[in-house]
């Protein structure tokens, strides 16, 4: 396949529609550095955005009909504004009607897909998508909402149009990021802090594990731990495990509840940290922050799976200075900070151990911090 483009995804929407598009957006995957299962709870997270990103062309219809096509799937989804569709174009559908529902007088749109953001990686393809789609939409119609808007209309459409739960970290870091910088979120107030993030001049790389595998109970396990947080919570008498200190955490007497709990108030204050060090261009004791907060993801939070775990020990034994799960988990990717030119033996290393247990082998690319969300 041609590697995406404005070109490419102008020819698509030509090829499939007969028309020319009015124009091409694109919006960013993600990895998050630290600050994992904290976006519900209130707390802080550190994503970066990819370089790899979803391009949309678009052009409006004024006869109430919404077409999307996939390059991906090569399929072209045909209904009515409002209607939400079943499977991938259940995303940019849903993205139309939350924007309808908030008032946006749209008659219709022709899209057409295309994406860079490898799919079901943990990577946050589907914000990649709903972000490019709504950006679309919003310009077509003169940007009467804001990005900060636009974020809250991404989230309801996964949440509420899809069914998929998220917490909006993927959606933010996808409308704001900014190049060669990680972004600070604090999800209590919903303010952003922009981080330098310029790995390369520091003497790092950091790469990205696709385990290429995605555990089936993945879904339910996220909607579980939110409503176990909030139940820690509501048993410590505070709004949001944000406000909860570490003692809080130790006295509560379910031991789920109770690992939950510390998960996420520890996790909280070493994104905290990392934010401190990354100012201080501490690339490597950001490092071991890294390996605790795969540990306790793995012990307390229990949403690593094996490949995983394998992974990122595979990838400090080849020379990284530290590894751990990003996004949900139970499959999907993890991340290790890596010094220049050790990066062959890392990827090597985890390579021997995927073969070994004779798993598929797995993907990696190398993670640049890229800019957000943008008209092409
Ligand atoms: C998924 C969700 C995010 C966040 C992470 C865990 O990626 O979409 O909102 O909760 O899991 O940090």
């Amino acid at each position: 396949m041609d590697p995406v483009s404005k070109e490419t995804v102008l020819q698509q929407f030509h090829d499939t529609y007969g028309y020319p598009a009015t124009g091409v957006w694109a919006a960013p995957g993600r990895v998050n550095l630290i600050g994992e299962h904290t976006d519900y709870n209130n707390g802080l997270c550190l994503p970066v955005a990819l370089e790899q990103r979803t391009l949309v062309a678009a052009a409006l219809r004024s006869d109430r009909t919404v077409r999307v096509h996939s390059r991906q799937s090569d399929e072209t989804y045909s209904g009515s504004v409002g209607d939400i569709a079943a499977g991938w174009a259940a995303y940019p559908t849903a993205v139309v009607w939350s924007l309808a529902r908030e008032g946006l007088p749209l008659e219709g749109i022709d899209l057409a897909v295309d994406s860079s953001v490898p799919v079901g990686a943990g990577l946050s393809s589907s914000a990649a998508l709903t972000c490019s789609v709504a950006l679309a939409v919003n310009d077509l119609h003169g940007s009467p909402f804001s990005r900060d808007q636009l974020v809250k209309m991404c989230i309801r459409a996964e949440n509420e149009g899809v069914g998929a739960p998220t917490g909006g970290m993927d959606q933010t870091i996808a409308l704001f990021a900014r190049p060669s910088t990680a972004l600070l979120l604090d999800c209590q107030d919903g303010s952003t802090e922009p981080i330098p993030f310029d790995l390369h001049n520091a003497g790092f790389e950091l790469i990205v594990i696709d385990t290429r595998v995605k555990h089936s109970l993945a879904d339910g396990q996220y909607g579980l731990r939110r409503s176990q947080c909030v139940d820690a919570a509501q048993a410590l008498g505070v709004d949001s495990l944000r406000e909860a200190t570490v003692d809080q955490a130790e006295s509560l007497s379910d031991p789920i509840l109770r690992a939950r709990a510390r998960h996420v108030v520890a996790e909280i204050a070493r994104t905290r940290q990392a934010a401190e060090l990354l100012r201080n261009s501490r690339f490597s004791d950001v490092g071991t922050l890294f390996d605790n907060s795969h540990a306790s993801l793995c012990d307390d939070f229990e949403v690593s799976c094996e490949e995983l775990d394998v992974a990122v020990a595979a990838a400090r034994r080849g020379g990284a200075i530290g590894a751990r799960m990003t996004g949900g988990g139970f499959g999907g990717s993890a991340i290790a900070l890596v010094p220049v030119g050790r990066g062959a033996e890392v990827t090597a290393s985890v390579g021997r151990e995927f073969a070994a247990r004779g798993w598929r082998a797995p993907h990696f690319l190398t993670a640049v911090a890229g800019g957000s969300a943008t008209r092409l």
